[in-house]
């Protein structure tokens, strides 16, 4: 197909959920085909039927009579004259310099549109959402050179099925990054790009299933993503309390699990790094019991002003599988990520990685590759870990102003914090209804626990900070403790 099958047709003045004129081609191509004498007139009563159809919606944009001329190798004044005709019967509308397009005035009301589930914040003034970054440091301008560097310089066969595992620049690259950077032992060979974390957990799930494993144990507190996901695959999640140092070891063996899922760097939602000691138990209960620890790096690139805490994975790669991705350094949306596992587990991984989607988008691939190679990804950690620094001191700093006598922890690393309030702003029910008649929305650690909400008059926040201004952080936690002593906490 020419042009115009391959533009992306648009109503004249840009909408969200354009539809495209695709889908009525093959309805013109029977006229096309037809005898000279009738073939102006097949043309016409094609389009009438596409647009009665609604295989050719109102607001469609139609390609140019002399695209679509060439396109169905039909002289191009039968063209103009079919939407001349369509035109004047209502069923098409044109105007100069916006081209013509199906159904006028009816065009925005009678377009299908495409509803978005994106989850949404809900509506509040500020919303203290964890393990958001911010969108708005995405590094567009770096993106979009390096978007023009790689298609000038890729080759036409990297455009083709990828390997499952991943474009070979991209694996090199991680290897190399996550061996500097997070101390992992990390061989290109064994690298599984992947969908971000998410997918990451669910490779892992399919493979652990396939090797018996009915069970794996989650952190709890913890992220409700694990269980989910883990759900997905057919492998249940029992839930393993935490002490200061992280995974409480005893609970751990007593509950015969062999796998268990770990955010040692920046425990979720807990904000603890697990101590070096506990780290050390948790490979010696792995090696014990034959089993695997799921390191969950999703928030590790990032630390404040505490010493680097490497990965669990270079003290034991036969032991640990690592997952991380590019959701919080450069954006969620973009759905990149990386799993390391094992030998034992690698082939299974592949093959499910290639029966689930072929493997990655390439040219996200070479993008991100171009990103770690060129020094921009570097650039843009550095940049985003003096923003959130800054936030991590405006939240803190505005805690202790307006709410006095609040502790907060876990504020070393990551784009969460976890504030415990004083009691005079308990019980959580109370707290989180004054929260929502200020319009800040914040979640209770309770929610991340199966211990449910604190007993007594006790109340923890899970505080991100990442995606929001000093200012917003200050107007947050100031219409906060405002609500609560306005309510007569
Ligand atoms: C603890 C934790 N792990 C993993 C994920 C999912 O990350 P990804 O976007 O890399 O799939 C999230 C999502 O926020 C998370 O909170």
């Amino acid at each position: 197909m020419t042009s115009s099958g391959t533009t992306s047709p648009s109503a004249p003045e840009g909408d969200d959920a354009r539809p495209t004129w695709n889908a009525a081609w093959e309805l013109l191509l029977p006229a096309a085909a037809a005898p000279a004498r009738q073939r102006g007139r097949m043309l016409q009563s094609a389009f009438r039927e596409a647009v009665r159809s609604g295989r050719l919606a109102a607001g469609t944009r139609l390609p140019s009579s002399r695209e679509l001329a060439a396109d169905l190798g039909v002289s191009r004044g039968l063209v103009t004259e079919a939407y001349e005709q369509l035109t004047a019967e209502g069923y098409l509308r044109s105007d100069r310099g916006s081209g013509t397009w199906v159904g006028g005035a009816a065009r925005a009301a009678d377009a299908p549109r495409a509803r978005d589930l994106a989850p949404r914040d809900p509506g509040a003034l500020v919303d203290f959402l964890p393990g958001t970054p911010d969108l708005s440091l995405f590094p567009r301008a770096a993106w979009a050179a390096a978007h023009r560097a790689v298609l000038e310089r890729l080759p036409h066969r990297s455009l083709g099925y990828p390997d499952p595992r991943g474009l070979p620049e991209l694996r090199t690259a991680l290897a190399a990054l996550l061996a500097r950077r997070r101390g992992v032992v990390a061989d290109p060979e064994r690298i599984v790009v992947c969908s971000g974390v998410a997918q990451a957990t669910t490779l892992l799930g399919f493979a652990l299933g396939e090797r018996g494993e009915r069970t794996v144990g989650v952190e709890d507190p913890g992220s409700p993503e694990h269980t989910a996901l883990f759900a997905a695959t057919g492998v249940r999640t029992r839930l393993l309390p935490l002490d200061e140092e992280g995974l409480a070891m005893g609970p751990l063996y007593a509950s015969g699990v062999r796998v268990a899922v770990t955010t040692p760097a920046h425990q979720f939602p807990s904000g603890i790094a697990y101590s070096a000691r506990r780290r050390a138990e948790l490979l010696d209960w792995a090696r014990a019991v034959d089993g695997l620890v799921v390191e969950d790096d999703y928030d590790g690139d990032f630390r404040y002003d505490r010493a680097p805490v490497g990965a669990l994975q270079g003290l034991d790669p036969e032991h640990v599988a690592y997952t991380g991705s590019v959701s919080k350094s450069l954006a969620p949306g973009l759905r990149l990520g990386w799993l390391l596992a094992p030998e034992r587990l690698t082939g299974s991984i592949v093959t499910r990685k290639r029966t689930m989607d072929l493997g990655n988008p390439a040219l996200d691939q070479a993008l991100l590759a171009d990103f770690l190679t060129g020094g921009a990804y570097d650039r843009q950690l550095r940049r985003c870990q003096r923003a959130y620094r800054d936030r991590r001191d405006a939240l803190v700093g505005a805690l202790h102003e307006h709410v006095p006598g609040a502790e907060v922890s876990g504020i070393a690393a990551g784009l969460h914090i976890i504030a415990r309030l004083p009691e005079r702003y308990g019980p959580e029910p109370r707290l989180l209804e004054h929260a929502a008649h200020a319009r800040v929305a914040v979640r209770p650690l309770s929610y991340y626990s199966s211990r449910g909400t604190e007993a007594g008059d006790g109340v923890s926040l899970v505080l991100g900070y990442a995606h929001l201004t000093p200012s917003d952080i200050a107007r947050g936690v100031r219409l906060l403790a405002g609500a609560v002593r306005a309510r007569g906490a």
